[in-house]
């Protein structure tokens, strides 16, 4: 499965969910996860994101963030439609640290 990680946080640019076949990913308030079961393991979104936030679960240091995306896709509403990024996408892409400022 591949696998949203950190630079998705305060961002969210949502180019990623565009071009999914099969419409796995689930929307919080400032980051998307994708559903492991239900991702088809394709590749098409890594590319996509413009913070190269999204990883396969072979990568390393991307396993706690396999278990936060199994836990908060099966909470958060599913989207397969792009939206506009957040307001402080900019000031927010390349920082560290962010998962303190995630919204669950
Ligand atoms: Fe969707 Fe493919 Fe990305 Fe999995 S790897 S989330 S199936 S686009
Ligand atoms: Fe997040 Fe990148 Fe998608 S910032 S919403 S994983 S395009």
């Amino acid at each position: 499965t591949y696998v949203v990680t950190e630079g998705c946080i305060a961002c969210k640019y949502t180019d990623c969910v565009e071009v999914c076949p099969v419409d796995c990913f689930y929307a919080g308030e400032n980051m998307l996860v994708i559903h492991p079961d239900e991702c088809i393991d394709c590749g098409v979104c890594e590319p996509e994101c413009p913070v190269d936030a999204i990883l396969p679960d072979t990568a390393p240091g991307v396993a706690p963030w396999l278990t936060l995306n199994a836990e908060l896709a099966e909470v958060w509403p599913n989207i397969r439609e792009r939206i506009a990024p957040l307001p402080d996408h900019e000031a927010w892409a390349g920082q560290q640290g962010k998962l303190a400022s995630l919204s669950r």
